[in-house]
């Protein structure tokens, strides 16, 4: 018996069992081929990572692509990356700050404005465990960025999306929200000290909860929406994390964890198969991991919970006075609510000059 048997079948053991694994953590690619010619899709967060390789994806099946970001040079850069690899003309960068109530105003209105329908709304942005920053308007940044930002968001995108119907909505959440809590004593940090893992999970906790309850609002509207965990992707999340800046994660770590991680480009398969694949037709308020339907932890079941944080989030982006004014405002008499909405003003409007309009 020759002496390399033992130490070649054991690395043949590791190797297959690493490729298993690997096969496991990524799960696949989506298996829809579905072409989405005529669909308009906005995403935030696409200048890279997930939300790039989504948009790029996405592009290639025909979208119209509305790319939301705060960087516009990252954001033009890589809209005219996606539109060189996929020959689809009609990618768009637009600003966006998820971070500043004004930008996402700003931008929903421009979308409201210039865009004749909106099928697929994905809410990827992200920021993980960064220091106790603020945002622009005082909540604290994984809370504002990752919840409360895309919660605006969508409820200024209601009316396109329901005109759009059917349509979906896709939350980017994740499994750190199993370890999750919301603080509705405290949902901003200004009275306990700041735990910044804790943050990023209340924060993924809450993308979850604000799926559960929308899709309840939603009933009957066809819009329909759902959260994912997309796996462990190897993008730019861990940034503020020191992970990627330190000696031994680089040479000692940075090996073992490539074996678990997937590629920006298999990490956007989840996004992109809740975003056009027939299985999740009428599919709504659900939680994927990855591409399979799984149950989400306890805690984002809790249907109080869900209620009440969409309460508390409607009334911390002024969302609730608004609906409060137009109560006290009613139409004067003789102006019926269809006039006030005036769709016949836009009705046959050209949805506006799209290169000018996303800043091309
Ligand atoms: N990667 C994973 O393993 C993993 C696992 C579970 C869940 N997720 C979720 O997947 C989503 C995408 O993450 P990723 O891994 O692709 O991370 P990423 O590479 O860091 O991308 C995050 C994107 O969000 C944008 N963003 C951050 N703050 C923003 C703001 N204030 N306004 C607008 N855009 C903002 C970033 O823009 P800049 O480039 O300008 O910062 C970037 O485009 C996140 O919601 C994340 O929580 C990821």
């Amino acid at each position: 018996m020759s002496k390399y048997i033992l130490p070649v079948s054991v690395f043949g053991t590791v190797f297959g069992c690493a490729v298993l694994l690997k096969t496991h953590v990524t799960g696949g690619r989506c298996p829809s081929k579905a072409i989405i010619n005529g669909k308009t899709v906005v995403i935030t967060g696409a200048n890279t990572g997930i939300g790039k390789e989504t948009a790029r994806e996405l592009a290639q099946r025909g979208g119209r692509i509305i790319m939301g970001c705060r960087d516009m040079e990252k954001c033009e850069a890589a809209a005219k990356e996606i539109r060189g690899k996929t020959l689809n003309p009609h990618v768009y960068a637009c600003h966006l700050d998820l971070a500043s109530m004004k930008s996402i105003r700003e931008f929903a209105e421009r979308i409201k404005q210039e865009e004749q329908r909106v099928d697929v709304l994905i809410n990827n942005a992200g920021v993980m465990r960064c220091p106790a920053w603020k945002t622009d308007d005082g909540f604290d940044m994984q809370l504002g960025v990752n919840h409360l930002g895309h919660f605006l968001l969508t409820n200024l995108l209601l009316d396109k999306l329901k005109e759009s119907a059917p349509s979906r909505v896709i939350n980017l959440a994740s499994l750190a929200h199993i370890v999750g809590k919301i603080d509705f004593e405290d949902l901003n940090w200004e009275k306990k000290k700041f735990d910044t893992k804790q943050a990023y999970c209340q924060s993924k906790l809450a993308n979850v909860l604000f799926t559960r309850e929308l899709a309840k609002r939603l009933q009957g509207t066809g819009v329909t929406v759902n959260a994912v965990h997309p796996g462990v992707v190897a993008t730019e999340l861990g940034r503020h994390t020191g992970l990627h800046q330190s000696q031994f994660s680089s040479s000692v770590l940075s090996p073992f964890f490539s074996m678990l991680v997937k590629s920006p480009e298999l990490g956007a398969q989840p996004s992109v198969y809740l975003a056009v694949s027939k299985e999740m037709e009428g599919v709504t308020g659900m939680y994927y991991d990855v591409m399979t339907e799984k149950e989400p932890a306890p805690q984002a079941l809790d249907e109080e919970a869900a209620r009440r944080l969409w309460e508390v989030s409607s009334r911390l982006v002024g969302l609730e006075e608004e609906g409060q004014s137009a109560k006290s405002n009613p139409p004067a008499e003789g102006q019926s609510k269809a006039t006030q909405a005036d769709p016949a003003q836009t009705q046959g409007q050209s949805p506006g000059p799209a290169v000018s309009a996303v800043g091309l």
